[in-house]
């Protein structure tokens, strides 16, 4: 029995081992030894499954299923060691299956095909990663619903093209990144709900004369089984599902990324990073620099880039198994590797940080209040409209004389409009005009704590 050791496990119709070129291209075993922990559950779940069903004898599966733990522990152990010629992760768990329990390891592929396996490890791989970013986002999630607790009195501009709109609370702003990232976790959710199919069963692509039960084998793996093998081995829906998630995860985390970036730069100075989370310059020994949040901003792209990549490989793929299939994977780790470290580090990033909130206030004062007059007067049935091109002119006739909006005089409010002589004057400050918000959603205090209430009731459900 030592076929396996002169070339690879289809090389019985082969007159020569495979060269080394093209060996080197075909392997996918550098990159999906990763899945090995998957791959082994499968097949234990497969063994199982072939000893009920009489299909091997309950000894045999039972030294299956035995030889597998073993390899699962070395595995885990990080004692698995893989060679090129193993070609795939696949090959190498049955190689070293052989090497463990004997010639009854030759039995284990009956009625299955590396197609629905490696079909099923990608499965398995895209539902517990959608559990890991979850679990992450989560954590996310929290930090940033106790940050707003913590700061939630403090005013800061809302912009609009970047320039100074009206005031918001902190607290709301760091509230709109938690309900973002809340549908991710939707998005999440559903990615891991298509990985929960089991294609084990399919076997190379139109099922197999054993009598295997996939409804078994996908039960023991927590999953339901498929409904047609032929989808069942040509399917990477659940892929793009989990690389999409992930690529609207990837831009949230860059938006947020972006205005962290903005918000601790001395041009805003709106807050501080913890030194812990900044890094400085090798030749400017004043720098402090958001590194963190520009990779999170950074890693978009690859985000992006990583769902685009297996679309592309999918677009006009006949259905069965091609090996174009085995480019799925990399973009898939790539994308999982790229989100989790970012995510790691954000929690205590967001809670560590400091907030300058003098700064933020007087940023959200001065022009930022004039719609504030314009909807007093709106308010005070002056159509809209004119009320809009009464403080205009205000804002013009202030800018030229150079005198803050809180400060202009009563005879050039009331030059701009008569009924701007009763406006109170605690309503142009950047805590009246949040203050003043009174449609639901808003940024006004009161809105703003049912939405924290909001929020901390949909964390306690974790
Ligand atoms: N390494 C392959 C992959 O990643 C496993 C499936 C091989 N199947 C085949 N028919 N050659 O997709």
């Amino acid at each position: 029995m030592s076929e396996r050791r002169d070339g690879p496990l289809w090389g019985g119709r082969f007159g020569a081992t495979p060269a080394e070129a093209f060996e080197r291209l075909n392997a996918s075993i550098p990159f999906d030894v990763r899945l090995a922990p998957y791959d082994i559950r499968g097949s234990i779940a497969h063994a199982g499954m072939l000893g009920r069903q009489g299909i091997v004898s309950e000894e045999e599966s039972a030294e299956l299923v035995w030889g597998l733990r073993a390899v699962l522990e070395e595995v885990e152990a990080g004692g698995f060691s893989w060679t090129l010629s193993d070609e795939d992760v696949h090959t190498a768990v049955e190689r070293r299956l052989r090497e463990k329990v004997g010639d009854v390891a030759l039995k284990l592929h009956t009625g299955r095909s590396r197609n629905d396996q490696v079909a099923l490890d990608l499965h398995l791989f895209a539902r517990d990663a959608a559990g890991r970013v979850r679990e992450a986002l989560v954590e996310a999630m929290r930090a940033l619903v106790e940050v707003a607790g913590v700061h939630q009195d403090l005013v800061l501009p809302g912009y609009t093209h970047l320039q100074r709109a009206q005031p918001i609370l902190l607290s709301h702003h760091l509230l709109a990144h938690f309900w973002a990232f809340r549908r991710d976790l939707v998005r999440l959710d559903a990615a891991a709900a298509s990985a929960s199919v089991s294609p084990l069963g399919a076997a190379a692509l139109g099922g197999t004369p054993h009598l295997v039960d996939p409804r078994l084998t996908a039960a023991d793996l927590g999953m339901t089984p498929f409904e047609n093998s032929l989808d069942a081995v040509s399917d990477r829906d659940f892929a793009l599902d989990l690389l999409y998630a992930l690529a609207v995860l990837g831009v949230h985390l860059s938006r947020l990324g972006e205005e962290w970036v903005l918000w601790t730069s001395p041009e805003f100075g709106f807050a501080t990073l913890d030194d812990a989370y900044s890094s400085g310059s090798s030749i400017m020994p004043q720098k402090k620099n958001p590194d963190a949040f520009e990779l999170m901003r950074g890693k978009s792209g690859r985000l992006i880039g990583d769902l685009a990549a297996l679309l592309v490989t999918l677009k006009a793929l006949p259905l069965g198994y091609s090996k174009d299939l085995q480019e799925d994977k990399e973009p898939l780790f790539d994308a999982v590797d790229a989100v989790l470290p970012a995510l790691a580090a954000l929690p205590e990033m967001l809670r560590t940080a400091r907030f300058d909130g003098g700064r933020m206030a007087k940023a959200a004062g001065g022009f930022a209040l004039a719609t504030e007059l314009a909807d007093f007067l709106a308010v005070r049935g002056v159509p809209f409209r004119e009320a809009h091109a009464a403080v205009g002119r205000l804002v013009r006739r202030l800018e030229e004389s150079g005198v803050p909006l809180e400060e202009a005089p009563a005879e050039m409010l009331v030059a701009a409009h008569p009924a701007l002589a009763e406006v109170p004057r605690d309503l142009l400050t950047p805590e009246g005009s949040v203050a003043n918000k009174k449609s639901p959603g808003s940024t006004s205090p009161s809105s703003v704590e049912a939405q924290l209430r909001e929020a901390r009731t949909f964390l306690g459900g974790f």
